[in-house]
């Protein structure tokens, strides 16, 4: 979603890190950006809708200016258009703003009574011109930044600037990402570390309701008025800038790091068991909570608990957990699953779960993330930077660690069997060995066009191959804009069915050898009805010749048999964007990290 970068220090530097970092910023999803910087006496705000390449075509790289913020917007409040672009400027302040300010018919309102006029619909316009007033009234900055803070509710990370001062960045943060980057007589602030990693791998992290004044020398952070002492935290190395090496989009690039991420990762887990893991034996719940692709990858570890230890897990969307009442106790386990550790849903859900003092978990890729500093316990991805909009590496690595975390959890419960660990072994040797051949074999679809102008794509499947149907179904329609839905195997007749027409394309996934003859039965019933049935299935299953197309996956164990079936699914999305010649890593109206809610 939206992202923000600021700087100050060396004139001529500030208009390329502003530049830069909003390009380091694009993988998240924006729809404007712009730029603000102090020239000729006065503030500037240069902005465009559309793709920064719109906005570089009017930025002077070569311009001179000691300091300088900069945006990329993923609309909220007001569609996309230049005026609602951010910077705002109100009275003599600039400003960004990432996050949502709720309560902002109220502050308007007060401002208007007072006759203040906008000509934006966004919420920032309300919070700069709010900070102005409070700026007029307090006659100094610190005292009006608390002012405001005190009086505006909802979330923000807020870099600002004043026309009559150029020595000074001033920061505040609620419910969104907030980062100072610290350098040599000049100092970067940015929603994501990736914007200046660039130049400093430095940081400050701010925590909720701290507000910071930055000079090109140092960096002061409050809260409540007081001074707060912070670390200077320093970038982790498995936190390695990514390029395409190559590939004509991430996406692809991505989907050809997993076997070198999951090889290192579970090498990782195996061999470091001194990282920190709970007590296993004393849950008796566990609760799985994400979105999205996160939400699909923790299905896989339900089936995986269910099938191998016995053990029922719930799972949750985290933006319809947050509102449930919470059935969970000192003896409950909450994994959250998140490749971002950004995503507000799934954070206000760690914090509820933190203020409940119960234990939680995060399977999480961003070191550092808010999620990953608000949980207990904490597993990192170790996936390396995901840049595409579709997550393909992080729900494989996702998947990964529900395997590595079951395992742990069996011996800490003493149910981890030798045959057990035998499976496992030949499992992952087998999945790994495997993972090259098949992204050979699924490079190129001869059928694509079969799929491209239905009015529908169904995916259906049981047990882990539900959770596998969901997930690719979710994959093909979030970058290649094909209606897609999945439904359990079972479900179908039960409705849906009455949407299969002749060629209607169904994406049968079996590779579950329990319920194989059973999902048969139910590709059976949609083939008589006209459909274009495409199946999955494992190297081992006898062929089926009454269907129209055929994925065959190597076998490699129930254990491992989700990380290698959603491999054709995320190449065959893959493909059919690329056929039709989308933004496959940015696709429409949807960003990386999903921070508002
Ligand atoms: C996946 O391709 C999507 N972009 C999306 O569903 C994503 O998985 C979801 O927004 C959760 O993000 P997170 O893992 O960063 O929390």
């Amino acid at each position: 979603m939206c992202g923000i970068v600021g700087y100050i220090g060396h004139p001529e530097k500030t208009i390329d890190v502003l530049l830069k970092g909003l390009e380091r910023l694009e993988y998240r999803g924006y729809d404007s950006a712009g730029i603000a910087y102090f020239k000729d006496g006065q503030i500037n705000v240069l902005k465009k809708a559309g793709k920064l390449n719109c906005l570089e075509e009017i930025v002077d790289r070569n311009m001179l200016t000691e300091i300088g913020i900069g945006h990329t917007r993923w609309a909220t409040h007001g569609e996309a258009n230049e005026i609602n672009a951010h910077p705002h400027k109100y009275g003599k302040i600039v400003a960004v703003h990432n996050g949502i300010i709720e309560n902002m018919d109220e502050l308007k309102k007060e401002l208007e009574d007072k006759g203040k006029k906008f000509i934006s619909d966004t919420d920032t316009e309300v919070f700069v011109a709010f900070l102005n007033d409070a700026l007029e009234k307090y006659q100094d900055m610190k005292q009006a930044m608390e002012y405001t803070m005190k009086r505006v509710k909802g979330s923000y990370a807020i870099v600002c600037f004043h026309e009559d001062d150029l020595e000074h960045l001033y920061i505040m943060k609620k419910d969104s990402p907030l980062l100072i980057g610290v350098g040599k007589g000049e100092m970067y602030v940015a929603s994501d570390y990736q914007a200046f990693r660039e130049f400093t791998n430095q940081y400050v992290l701010l925590d909720d309701f701290e507000y910071g004044i930055i000079d090109k020398n140092a960096w002061h952070v409050y809260k409540d008025g007081k001074v707060v002492e912070k670390k200077i935290e320093v970038l982790d190395e498995q936190d390695s800038l990514s390029n395409k090496e190559g590939y004509d989009c991430y996406m692809h690039k991505e989907i050809y790091d997993i076997p070198n991420v999951l090889t290192n990762l579970f090498t990782f887990y195996e061999e470091n068991d001194t990282h920190s893991v709970p007590d296993y034996r004393k849950y008796n719940k566990i609760q799985i909570v994400a979105c999205g692709s996160a939400y699909h990858a923790g299905c896989i570890g339900k089936s995986l608990f269910a099938h191998f230890a016995q053990f029922p897990v719930e799972i949750e969307y985290a933006s319809e957990y947050r509102y449930q009442p919470i059935l969970a106790d000192q003896n409950t386990l909450v994994i959250f699953v998140s490749q971002s550790g950004e995503t507000a849903d799934t954070i206000h859900c760690a914090k509820k779960i933190k203020e409940m003092q119960i234990d939680s978990l995060a399977i999480v890729n961003v070191y550092n993330s808010t999620l990953s500093r608000l949980t207990d316990y904490v597993y990192y991805m170790r996936a390396g930077e995901e840049r595409a909009v579709a997550t393909t590496k992080g729900y494989s690595s996702q998947v990964a660690l529900f395997i590595i975390i079951l395992r742990e959890w069996m011996k800490a419960r003493n149910t981890w069997t030798a045959s057990l660990e035998q499976q496992y072994q030949e499992g992952k040797t087998k999945m790994l060995q495997a993972m090259e051949p098949c992204l050979k074999k699924f490079e190129h679809f001869s059928w694509i066009k079969k799929l491209i102008d239905k009015p529908a794509n169904f995916f259906i499947g049981r047990q882990s191959d539900y959770a596998l149907s969901m997930e690719a179904s979710l994959k093909l329609k979030e970058v290649s804009y094909l209606n897609s839905s999945a439904y359990a195997a079972g479900e179908l007749k039960h409705g849906t069915i009455s949407l299969v027409e002749e060629k209607t394309p169904v994406f049968a996934i079996a590779t579950d050898k329990n319920t194989y003859e059973k999902t048969k039965s139910n590709l059976m019933e949609v083939k008589a009805r006209g459909a274009y049935v495409i199946l999955t299935t494992l190297d081992t299953a006898e062929e089926e010749k009454e269907v129209d197309e055929r994925m065959i996956v190597p076998d490699v164990g129930a254990l491992f048999q989700p990380i290698i079936t959603i491999i054709p699914f995320q190449l065959l999305s893959y493909q059919v964007a690329k056929a039709l010649q989308l933004d496959i890593d940015h696709p429409r109206n949807l960003a990386k990290s999903v921070t508002v809610e």
